[in-house]
C-alpha cells in the first residue's frame, strides 16, 4: 500500500528533492535520464501527428522540473505548467519556450483551477503509477474534462515480467524502488474509456527493460 500524501503529494516539497529529481532525470548518467530521453522522443513523435497552431493551449501537469519543456520548443503551443510543488516548478520554468509559457502555477491535479475544455492538449507524465486507484480516477476525470483534443499520459505497467524484474533488482540492489502503483494495460484502458478517452496508441517506452508506457488518448 502506498501512502499517497507522504510518497507523492508532499514528497517533492523541498529544494533538495527537486534538485535530486532533476539531476537524476536530466543530467546524471542514469537509467532515469535514458528513459526520460526515450519518453521525450516518443512524446514528440505523438505530438507531431497533429497539426497544432498558435491558438492551441497545452497543459503540462504535473510539470515537475519541466521534463516536457525541451520538446515544446518545436511546437507552437501556448503553455501552462502546473504542479503541487513550487520547489519543483522553480526548476521547470527555464525549460519551456519563454515567449509561450503563459503561466506556471501551483495546483492539485485532481481539482485544478482551469476552465473545463480549455486545453487542446494535456500531458500527464510520471504521475499515474505513483497514486492509488481513487486518485488515478480523479486525475483521469480531471484531465479528460480539461482537454478538447488529445491527452498524453504515461504510467508504469504491471506485468508478471515486471514483477519478476523488480524482485530480482531488489535482491541485487536493496535501494531499488519500483513505481508504487503500476496497473495492467487492460485496466488502464478501461479507466481511460470510463472518462471518454479513447486509446489511439499505447506503447512501452523501452520494452522489456522499463515498465514505462505512454498512452495517446483522444476525446
Ligand atoms: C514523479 S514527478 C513527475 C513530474 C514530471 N511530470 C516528470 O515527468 O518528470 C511527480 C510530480 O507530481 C507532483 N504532484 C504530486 N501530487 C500532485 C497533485 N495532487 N497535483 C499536482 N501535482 C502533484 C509532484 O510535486 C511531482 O512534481
Amino acid at each position: 500500500m502506498t501512502d499517497y500524501e507522504k510518497d507523492t503529494l508532499r514528497a517533492y516539497r523541498s529544494a533538495q528533492r527537486a534538485g535530486e529529481y532533476k539531476r537524476y532525470n536530466s543530467s546524471d548518467w542514469s537509467w532515469g535520464r535514458f528513459v526520460t530521453w526515450l519518453e521525450q522522443r516518443a512524446i514528440a513523435r505523438e505530438l507531431s501527428r497533429y497539426d497544432w497552431t498558435e491558438a492551441d493551449r497545452l497543459l503540462d501537469i504535473p510539470c515537475g522540473t519541466g521534463i516536457l519543456g525541451p520538446i515544446l520548443h518545436r511546437f507552437p503551443f501556448r503553455i501552462t505548467a502546473c504542479d503541487i510543488s513550487p520547489e519543483m516548478m522553480v526548476l521547470a520554468r527555464s525549460e519551456y519556450p519563454q515567449d509561450r509559457l503563459e503561466t506556471c502555477t501551483q495546483g492539485d491535479i485532481t481539482k485544478t483551477p482551469f476552465p473545463r475544455q480549455s486545453f487542446a492538449c494535456v500531458v500527464t507524465l510520471g504521475f499515474l503509477h505513483r497514486v492509488p486507484l481513487e486518485i488515478k480516477r480523479e486525475t483521469i476525470r480531471e484531465i479528460a474534462a480539461l482537454s478538447t483534443k488529445l491527452v498524453i499520459a504515461s504510467c508504469s505497467v504491471d506485468t508478471k515480467f515486471q514483477r519478476f524484474k523488480h524482485s530480482l533488482l531488489k535482491k541485487l540492489r536493496p535501494s531499488h524502488i519500483p513505481a508504487p502503483c503500476p496497473m495492467d494495460m487492460d485496466s488502464l484502458r478501461a479507466e481511460f474509456a470510463a472518462q471518454g478517452l479513447r486509446v489511439v496508441r499505447a506503447f512501452m517506452v523501452a520494452p522489456p527493460f522499463s515498465a514505462h508506457a505512454v498512452f495517446a488518448l483522444e476525446k
